[in-house]
This record gives C-alpha cells, structure tokens and sequence, in this order.
C-alpha cells in the first residue's frame, strides 16, 4: 500500500509516519508538507534515506501542484494530518485555518476522486464537540453528539469532517474519520500545552497557565493515536467516524504541577494569566466504538507516557530549542 501522509513534518503525522514505516515495513509512504512554522523536515531526518519514503514540500490546497503528485504517485489511501492547528493562533488569524483546513481538504478528496476512488482518512479532533461542563463527569462525548464547536480552529475541524461525510455520501468516496482527545508525547511543537511547561521550566521560566487553569482535557499519548489511525485504516467501516480517546482527564494546572514535580522545579514558577476567549471547559471522549468494533486500545499510561515525554525533552533540547528562536 502507497500512503500519503499529509502534514508529516508535524508532531502527529511525524510519529505516523516512524510507526507505520516500522510495523509495516511493507508500505511505500510519501510526505507532502507545507513547512509551515509547525512543520520541520529535520524530525523526518531518521527516515529520508529509506527506499519507500519520499518528502514532498507543497500545499495540500494547492490544486496543481496535488494533483501532480497522484499522477506521479498512485496512491493508495490517504491520511490527512495537515492542518493549521493551534486554537490560539485560529483567534489571531482565522482566515488562514479555513484556507489549510477545509479547502485543503476538499482538494485532497478532491484528488481521490479524480485518481481512482482513492481511500481517505480525515484526522479530527474531539474539538468539533465543543466542551462540556466542569461538574458533569457523567457526560462524554459520543460519535452522535452534536457538532457544537467554539473556536475558529475546531469550526475549520468540524466543517471539514462534514465535507468529508458529504464526499462519502453524494459521491462514494470511500472515506472515515478519526476524532482524537489531545495528544502528548515526542516532537510537539512547543506552543502547546505540555511542551510549553517543559521547555518553559528546563529554563527556568515563568509557565503560563490560562484562568485559574481548571480546564479539564482528556489526554492521550501520540503512539496510541498513531495505532488508532493504523486500526482505522485497515480495518474501520467506510462512512464512520470513531472517537479516540485515552480515558484520562486531567485539569491544565495538574499536568503543570506534575510536570514540575517531575523537573524538580518550584510551583512558584507558575504564573496565572488571562484567560484564553471562548476557552472550552472540559473535553471527555467515549471510546467505546472503536474499542469494541476494532479492538483498539490505549496502551500507555499517563504516569509512562509523560514521563517518556519529559525524558525526550530533556534528550533533545536542540531540537525544541532551534523552533523557539
Ligand atoms: N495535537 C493534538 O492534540 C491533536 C488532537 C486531535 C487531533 N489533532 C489533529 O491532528 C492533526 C495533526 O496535528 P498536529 O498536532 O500534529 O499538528 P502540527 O501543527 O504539529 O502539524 C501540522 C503539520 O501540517 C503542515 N501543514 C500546515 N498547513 C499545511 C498545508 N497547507 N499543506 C501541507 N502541509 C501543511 C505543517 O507544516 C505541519 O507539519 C491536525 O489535523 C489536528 O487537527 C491534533
């Protein structure tokens, strides 16, 4: 199978592509990138010699330049990852999520459709279901929840999960989506959350925390994400969508907390700061489907997962260091 991995020089697509390059040795894949601030063509330097890799710098909503690349390519499946991503940037600027997001991928569909009813995965997020309330653990968000969304990242997310749905159900093509809770672990960018503390505290500066930081999010770590996807791909219903999700909420000031605790820094590091506008709440996902339908589960707890995290920080400083100045 030749795969198309979109967004690869990303946090997410980029350990896709180490996973599926080592459990199936088998897959050709090819990496087209933008390079946008979020990507970097050095975290794919492990795999840039391999005969079944290639990277491709370009747009995914540039028409021309795409549809060249499965007419050179044929392509098998696609995996969409590239995408604008960062809630706070999305208030700055929304235009350019709407851009990258939505006609990006209707581009990319787009192009399935013209070479061969190509299959396609859509990478969403739990965003798309807006947030619940604080003193509701009973409440998780199901594959049929409403879409409801707050900011201008999870509206470009969700507008593109229902072109996506559409693309399936007018023209057949043969598509599913994956919507995962947040992702941590090796070669994140560090604007989010916990790459932020980490980087923040080896240098002994202040973190940020929004609000009082009791927002609540379920947090999963980016192998398991990666092997959700896999599942997906190989063996998920056409037309479905599945939540993906690691059963393991935390409030923001509790991940800060550990964080230091495990740095051996001070709290008094943390500093409050005005809060984020329209900041959701709490975010909960029931995994249930794809636990049952595809035998997918988590396999690394938060306690591992972060601590593998903070290790890699601390390992590659160079490599965070470079993309913050
Ligand atoms: N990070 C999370 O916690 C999380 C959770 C759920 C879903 N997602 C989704 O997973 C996907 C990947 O997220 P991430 O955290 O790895 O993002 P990221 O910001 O780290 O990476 C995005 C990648 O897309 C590339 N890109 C941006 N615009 C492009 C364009 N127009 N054409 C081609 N490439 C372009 C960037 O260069 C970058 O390499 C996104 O679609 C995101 O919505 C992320």
């Amino acid at each position: 199978m030749k795969i198309l991995v979109t967004g690869g020089a990303g946090f997410i697509g980029s350990n896709f592509i180490f996973y599926m390059l080592e459990k199936h040795p088998e897959c050709e894949i090819v990496c087209l990138d933008l390079l946008t601030y979020a990507g970097n063509i050095k975290t794919l330097a492990p795999v840039m010699d391999r005969p079944n890799f290639k990277f491709i710098k370009g747009d995914i909503a540039d028409r021309e330049a795409v549809y060249k690349l499965f007419e050179d390519e044929k392509i098998d499946a696609v995996v969409n990852f590239a995408a604008e991503s960062h809630v706070d940037r999305s208030i700055e600027n929304p235009g350019i999520f709407l851009r990258t997001n939505v006609m990006g991928t209707q581009t990319l569909m787009d192009a399935c459709r013209k070479y061969g009813n190509v299959r396609f995965h859509q990478v969403s997020t739990d965003e798309v279901y807006g947030d619940l309330p604080l003193d509701r653990p009973d409440l998780l968000f199901t594959e049929d929840s409403n879409i409801k969304t707050s900011s201008p990242y999870s509206a470009s997310k969700a507008s593109a999960d229902l072109m996506v749905l559409a693309y399936h159900r007018t023209f057949g093509l043969p598509a599913t989506i994956s919507r995962c809770s947040n992702n941590y672990g090796p070669y994140q960018f560090p604007e989010k959350l916990i790459p932020l503390m980490i980087s923040k505290a080896l240098r002994d500066e202040k973190l940020p925390v929004y609000g009082k930081g009791i927002n609540v999010r379920d947090w999963l770590y980016v192998g398991d994400h990666c092997s959700a996807i896999e599942a997906i791909l190989y063996r998920g219903r056409i037309g479905d969508i599945y939540n993906v999700g690691g059963n393991n909420e935390r409030t923001n000031i509790e991940i800060v907390k550990m964080i230091l605790k495990e740095l051996s820094k001070s709290e008094e590091l943390i500093s409050f700061v005005k809060d984020r506008a329209g900041h959701d709440l709490r975010y909960a996902i029931d995994s249930s489907k794809i636990q049952r339908e595809l035998s997918w589960k988590p396999s690394v707890s938060f306690e591992d997962g972060i601590r593998m995290t903070i290790r890699w920080y601390l390992e590659n400083k160079e490599w965070w260091r470079e993309l913050l100045k």
